[in-house]
């Protein structure tokens, strides 16, 4: 009987704590909070909860508080598409915020998609992410651009002819972001002499490193993410090679310097945010970020925030929560003013931005050049 009524208590407890939680709309978020680029998802999940905070200290959306339902993908693309799948079916969430890698975006859409739910990733650059389908946005740049971005500057800024370039096979974003960068800087008249590769979570890269060594480069192209590029830097390091190692914004994590050290010092990487840039809507934001976290936020921190940003915005103007009007208002987002730029969501759901190049000096990565879409 004892027993019978506890489990009745508990019973009446979660039935009235659900009661209570009608009065929050649910937002999810799918993020690689462990695992190999386990500072992306920490980063972004960071930005967004900041984002979500502030707005329901403002009242929240259309007179609802804001839950974040957060799953881990592990860093996994299979994951990410359960995890998503967890977010719509088992929690009904009314958007998904997600995710940053564009492998695990390219995982996660079509669910979202197949659900008509509209889901917004910060930071996945990888064309083939929004062509999924006209619920998927993002509010970033994309690789044809960063491609173009960083092959120009390997040109031009930095006069190099020859560059080998060093792809992670199994990731899309890598892959992509490789083949813009070549065709701008053959356009250009440059030479890709090494073209080699590696795949995600390889610790070995010598006889790689070694091939390209001796076909003597100048630089080397390297449009990975943070563990790899870290260890790679070191191994061309080890065996000899100088110049400069160029990359993309999946360098952007501290682990990159952490890992890299000396190896990394004066290169260079294309990305979305400089933390030295002096507007004030950036120092502001570092403020607060600073406030609640104890650290400066990275590229993936400050997306996650404007992408948490731009879906409330859309909200608001949506006056619903049904996933249709979302998507509509999603698709009209005109010139909000985010941390990393103006947004404007053009008509294929991508954003239009201006990218920076930094540099590695000191084991500091500091602004080095800003260049406009
Ligand atoms: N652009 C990368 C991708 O599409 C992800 C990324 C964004 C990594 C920003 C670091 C910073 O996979």
């Amino acid at each position: 009987m004892r027993k019978f009524l506890l489990v009745l208590a508990v019973g009446m407890g979660l039935v009235m704590g659900c009661g209570k939680k009608s009065d929050d709309v649910k937002i999810g978020v799918y993020a690689s909070l462990t695992g190999n680029t386990a500072t992306f998802g920490e980063s972004m999940r960071k930005g967004i909860e900041l984002a979500f905070e502030e707005i329901n200290a403002q009242g929240g959306l259309l007179g609802k508080k804001v839950r974040l339902i957060v799953e881990d993908d592990q860093s996994k693309p299979e994951e990410a598409k359960t995890a998503v799948v967890k977010l719509i079916k088992r929690d009904r969430v009314v958007a998904v915020l997600g995710e940053v890698a564009s492998s695990r975006s390219l995982a996660g859409a079509p669910e979202c998609q197949r659900s008509s739910v509209p889901m917004v990733t910060p930071a996945s650059t990888n064309p083939k992410v929004t062509e999924i389908g006209d619920y998927i946005f993002r509010v970033c740049f994309i690789d044809p651009f960063q491609g173009e971005v960083m092959a120009k500057f390997a040109y031009q800024t930095l006069g190099l002819r020859r560059v080998a370039v060093f792809t992670d096979v199994k990731n899309d974003y890598s892959v992509g972001l490789a083949n813009y960068f070549e065709k701008t800087f053959l356009e250009l008249g440059g030479k890709i002499i090494g073209e080699e590769s590696y795949s995600e979570g390889d610790i070995e890269f010598r006889a790689q490193l070694t091939t390209i060594k001796s076909q003597k480069p100048e630089a080397i192209f390297i449009p990975g993410y943070y563990t790899e590029v870290g260890l790679i830097a070191r191994q061309a390091r080890e065996l000899g090679f100088q110049g400069p190692l160029l990359g993309g914004d999946g360098w952007d994590s501290p682990k990159t310097v952490e890992i890299g050290g000396s190896a990394v010092e004066g290169c260079f990487f294309s990305n979305h945010y400089a933390s030295d840039d002096p507007a004030s809507v950036v120092q502001d934001f570092i403020r607060s970020f600073k406030e609640k976290y104890g650290e400066v936020p990275d590229a993936m921190a400050v997306l996650g925030y404007d992408a948490a940003r731009v879906l409330a915005d859309a909200i608001h103007r949506a006056s619903s929560f049904q996933g249709a009007k979302i998507r509509e208002a999603l698709a009209q987002t005109k010139g909000y003013e985010g941390v990393s730029g103006r947004v404007t969501i053009d008509q294929n759901r991508n954003a239009r931005k201006a990218a920076v190049v930094l540099k590695i000096e000191n084991g500091r990565v500091k602004f080095f050049k800003r260049v406009e879409p």
